[in-house]
C-alpha cells in the first residue's frame, strides 16, 4: 500500500541520515539486537518536551553521567537534580522528573513499563511522551504525534483544513503510516524530516524522500500546511 511504502521509505532514509544523539542507538547496534535504554529515552523526551535538541544535549550528558540508571536518579537529594536542571526551565518538569523516577525505583522495581497505558499514569508523561516511550524504548507501534508529525501528514495529504480542527483526521492518517515494524525508529525518522526537510517555512522538498507521493508538493502548497484558525 501507500503507506506502507511511505514507512519502508522513512526507515530507509532514517537508516542513512538519522541524527547522532545521544539518546539514541546506532543502527549497528540496533543490528546487534540492542535496544535503546527507556531511563535515556524517557529522560531525553521530558527534557525535550520545550527545549530544542542543541540545548539539551549538555544537559542530557551531565544527567546521565551523575545519574546513570534511574536508581541513581531516584536516591538523588531534591536540590541536587534542581541545581542540574538550573537553565532548562520550566521547573515543573524537573519535580515530576523527580517523582517519576522514584515511581518507577519503589513500585516499578526500577524498570520502566512498556505500555502506553501504564507509563501515562506517571508524573510529567503525557500523550506524546507515553507514546514515545513506548515506541522508540520498546518498539511497540505506538503513533507518536508532534508539530513535526502534523505538519508531515498535513502536507502528504494535502489537509487544508485548520489546527486545531484538524487534529483528529492528522492522527488517523499519521495512526495509519505507523508501521509494525520498528515503530520507534519511524516516529524518530518523522521528527528528524520535520526538523531537518519538512520544516515549517520552507520545506526543502527537493531533497526529501517522500517527495513522489507527497499531495502538497504536487499542489504547490506545502509552504502554507497545516492551516492554523486564526487566534
Ligand atoms: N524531539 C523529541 N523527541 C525527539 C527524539 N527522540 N529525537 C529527536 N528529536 C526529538
Ligand atoms: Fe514535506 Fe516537501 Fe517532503 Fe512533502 S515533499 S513531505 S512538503 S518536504
Amino acid at each position: 500500500s501507500i503507506e506502507t511504502d511511505i514507512a519502508t521509505t522513512m526507515l530507509d532514509w532514517y537508516d542513512r541520515h538519522a541524527r547522532d544523539l545521544p539518546w539514541r542507538t546506532s543502527a549497528a547496534e540496533l543490528n546487534s539486537g540492542a535496544r535503546p535504554d527507556p531511563y535515556r529515552v524517557w529522560l531525553s523526551e521530558i527534557m525535550l518536551q520545550q527545549t530544542t535538541v542543541a540545548a539539551v544535549r549538555d544537559y542530557f550528558h551531565r544527567f546521565t553521567t551523575r545519574w546513570p540508571t534511574v536508581d541513581d536518579l531516584a536516591a538523588a537529594p531534591d536540590g541536587a537534580v534542581m541545581g542540574e536542571w538550573a537553565g532548562l526551565g520550566y521547573y515543573a518538569r524537573a519535580r515530576n522528573l523527580l517523582k517519576c523516577a522514584r515511581i518507577v525505583a519503589e513500585e516499578h522495581g526500577g524498570r520502566f513499563p512498556d505500555r502506553y497505558d501504564d507509563l501515562i499514569a506517571l508524573p510529567g508523561i503525557g500523550p506524546y511522551t507515553a507514546a514515545a516511550i513506548s515506541a522508540i524504548a520498546f518498539d511497540r507501534p505506538e503513533t507518536v504525534m508532534d508539530g513535526n508529525v502534523e505538519r508531515v501528514a498535513a502536507r502528504l495529504y494535502d489537509i487544508h483544513t485548520p489546527l486545531p480542527a484538524a487534529k483528529s483526521e492528522l492522527k488517523a492518517r499519521a495512526e495509519l503510516l505507523t508501521p509494525r515494524l520498528r515503530p520507534g525508529d519511524y516516529a524518530q525518522a518523522m521528527m528528524d524530516l520535520g526538523a531537518t526537510i519538512c520544516t515549517p517555512k520552507s520545506p526543502a522538498c527537493g531533497i526529501c524522500p517522500l517527495q513522489s507521493p507527497c499531495a502538497a508538493r504536487r499542489a504547490g502548497t506545502a509552504p502554507e500546511l497545516p492551516r492554523k484558525m486564526p487566534k
